[in-house]
């Protein structure tokens, strides 16, 4: 298991911590994060989520050897599992993000309510470029929030998101050095330790329901598309190219 979680001061931390495949997510893992979230939502200790990486990543994705496996249904399986455990969380999700949020990494921050990047940071969603498609609502929220034009370049071409871009597209709260970036998110994370907790969840709730339904529609909707991608010639070229690393061909 590479998904660490503890408790400190009301907040409940869980770790994504595999930094020796730059924290690339097994789905083992995915199901380690449902659970953590699931066990954070009903501790009554806690009043908040903080969520990292471990060492100088945030997190490279979905692990590639595990596509290529696709050993489980995105459609019913960890990953829709640690989705629906994000959307559904009502406790204030905070988020730190070092280095670089590739794929899953940064499709989850829109899910997240404080997302605090450091300088570092990248941001980027290669779906395209794997021969894959969008996930984990971000084809709805993306042009939604920042403009179908805007974000055309983030998906369809991969292009990768430096961390005041993503504060301008609405995906970021706030940049900070690396070195100081997770102790604000803590602190942050801990201020939600001293508010009314029924006030912030009920506040939280009403600024996510207007989408809510819609949402989790079009999440399974992607789901089913990114699935029948993943069989795809592209795609199997794509994982490919990247274990030898080479330049894939889509000849
Ligand atoms: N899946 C599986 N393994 C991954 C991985 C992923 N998503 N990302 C990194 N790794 C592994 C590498 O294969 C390597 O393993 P090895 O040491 O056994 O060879 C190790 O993690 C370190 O990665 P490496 O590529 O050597 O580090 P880097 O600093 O040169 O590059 C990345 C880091 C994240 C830019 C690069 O690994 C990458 O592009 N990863 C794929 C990201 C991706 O496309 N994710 C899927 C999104 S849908």
């Amino acid at each position: 298991m590479s998904i660490e979680s503890r408790v400190e001061n009301r907040v409940a931390r869980i770790i994504i911590a595999r930094p020796e495949k730059k924290n690339a997510l097994t789905q083992a893992m995915y199901a380690g994060l449902a659970d953590a979230i699931k066990a954070a939502e009903e501790n009554p200790q806690v009043r908040a989520l903080l969520l990292h990486g471990a060492g100088d990543t945030f997190t490279a994705g979905n692990d590639i050897e595990d596509f290529v496996r696709a050993s489980e249904s995105l459609q019913t399986g960890s990953a829709r599992a640690f989705m629906h455990a994000l959307t559904g969380a009502q406790k204030p999700v905070v988020t730190a993000v070092n280095g670089l949020a590739v794929g899953i990494g940064t499709t989850l921050l829109l899910h997240c309510d404080l997302v605090y990047l450091a300088h570092d940071a990248i941001l980027k969603m290669p779906f395209v470029p794997l021969g894959l498609c969008a996930e984990f609502g971000s084809s709805l929220l993306l042009p939604s929030m920042a403009g179908h034009a805007r974000v055309a370049e983030k998906l369809l071409l991969g292009d990768a998101i430096d961390p005041e871009e993503a504060v301008q597209l609405g995906i970021a709260t706030k940049v900070l050095p690396a070195a100081q970036v997770l102790a604000h998110a803590q602190a942050q994370a801990e201020r939600f330790g001293k508010l009314p907790p029924e006030a912030v969840r009920t506040t939280k709730r009403l600024m996510r329901d207007g989408q809510r339904a819609q949402l989790q529609q079009h999440i399974d909707v992607e789901l089913a598309a990114f699935t029948q991608r993943l069989a795809s010639a592209e795609a199997k070229e794509a994982f490919k190219a990247f274990f030898e690393r080479r330049a894939p061909q889509f000849d």
